[in-house]
């Protein structure tokens, strides 16, 4: 690695430039066609305002499509031959350019579902089918799919097949995860940016070490990812002049899922993703309809105090079935939801959610209180995955 790192140098040095350089074209763009997604009616309502009006949706798609324009004005760089040795060797070059196909297509995709708004069973199917690039590329290149099982067991297994199944889920999951942990401005792209930040930290921590390859690939694309975020943040933080769209959630969760299974720590990964993974299995009764689910579950906002308050499903005692019925007494038994009787055929009770659980907990807040909040979660639930990363394992492995 030390006869590379005038190279490393020049490949730090130009992403560097590329991602400033994108952040500034995400920056400028943005307001320059807020009036043609207005016209066009992409737009969505912010349902935690007090004047109604049409908020350009899924501008996800401008900070996608600069993040791939900056990824493919940078392509030949780390492939310029200056003397025998290149940063990265062919196999690198298969896997960005496979990795940036997949990108590709679930920004596409997402802007699909933005403009039809798709069913949930094209949520699930789409991702996976963008992550087939993904899944190619990988056999070809690395395809090891032995896994080391914790303490006491400490063997090596070979998944084969469920490997990649377990590669493809990965996809599936990182890229609704982010979508249903929505719905108050700034989250979706605060969350990303969290979790992106804290994937820097993990590289530039592991970039001394022999698997430097593999994390100099994901800085590649985390920079410019953060950079093109944080541009979108600018406009989407409280009061939001812009919503993120699914465009976003699906594009940041690929490029999530892109760099955990190509940069070989899709478990560290998963380590940042907590909130995310405790939003899911809370919402699991009403993804899966043990109770029934409401189109949106986001926060109910009150005009008159100008304040966030839960939001709620209503059931019918008499109507539920046995799953539904543990579900509620175990939600009930952790203090997760609360309820409220309104007659012998009529509950109701607070949405499975992180959101309507901070509210729960910590009261009515205004919208960027809340936000903040749940960001604050974020940053801590990533200082326990590092803990977990760096000391915990030496007592799992
Ligand atoms: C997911 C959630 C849904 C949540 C919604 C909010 C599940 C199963 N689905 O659905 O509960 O209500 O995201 O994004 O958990 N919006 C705001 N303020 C914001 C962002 C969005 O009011 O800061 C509203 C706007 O009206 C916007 C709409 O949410 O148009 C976007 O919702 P959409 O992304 O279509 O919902 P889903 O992803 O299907
Ligand atoms: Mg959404």
């Amino acid at each position: 690695a030390v006869s590379l790192s005038p190279k490393l140098f020049i490949h730090f040095l130009s992403i560097g430039i590329f991602s400033l350089a994108g952040f500034h074209v995400t920056m400028s763009t943005i307001p320059n066609l807020k009036a043609k997604f207005v016209k066009a009616k992409v737009t969505g309502v912010d349902m935690c305002k007090q004047n109604a009006e049409p908020i350009p949706e899924a501008m996800g798609v401008i900070a996608g499509s600069v993040f791939l324009i900056t990824m493919s004005l940078f392509i030949p760089i780390p492939f310029l031959q200056f003397d025998k040795t290149r940063v990265f060797d062919d196999l690198q070059f298969e896997s960005l350019i496979a990795a940036l196909l997949s990108i590709c297509c679930m920004v596409l995709l997402g802007f699909v579902d933005d403009i039809l708004d798709l069913r949930w069973l094209h949520k699930l199917t789409l991702p996976t089918i963008a992550s087939f690039p993904l899944l190619t590329v990988y056999a070809v290149t690395y395809n090891c799919t032995w896994v080391l099982l914790p303490k006491p067991f400490s063997f090596a297994l070979n998944l084969g097949i469920f490997y990649y199944v377990y590669m493809a889920m990965m996809a599936v999951f990182c890229t609704n995860a982010i979508n249903i942990l929505a719905g108050i401005n700034g989250l979706e792209v605060g969350q990303s940016l969290i979790i992106s930040l804290s994937v820097l930290i993990f590289n530039l921590i592991e970039i001394t070490s022999t698997s430097w390859k593999v994390h100099l690939f994901s800085i590649t694309f985390i920079l410019p990812f953060i950079c093109v975020s944080s541009a979108l943040l600018w406009y989407n933080w409280y009061p939001a002049e812009i919503f993120v769209g699914d465009t976003y959630c699906y594009f940041a969760g690929m490029t999530f899922a892109v760099v955990g299974i190509l940069g070989h720590f899709s478990k560290t990964m998963l380590l940042f993703f907590i909130p995310q993974i405790f939003n899911f299995l809370f919402s699991c009764p009403q993804l899966f309809h043990f109770v029934p689910c409401p189109r949106h579950r986001l926060p109910k906002y009150n005009p008159k105090t100008n304040l966030m308050n839960n939001s709620h499903f209503e059931y019918n005692p008499k109507q539920l079935g046995i799953i539904g019925y543990l579900c509620l007494k175990f939600a009930r038994l952790f203090r997760l939801c609360h309820e409220q009787t309104i007659s012998p055929n009529k509950v109701i009770c607070t949405n499975f959610t992180l959101i309507n659980l901070v509210i729960l907990w910590f009261g009515p807040k205004r919208e960027d209180a809340v936000v903040r909040i749940l960001l604050f979660i974020q940053i801590a639930c990533s200082a326990i995955a590092f803990f977990l990363r760096y000391y915990i394992v030496q007592f799992i492995y």
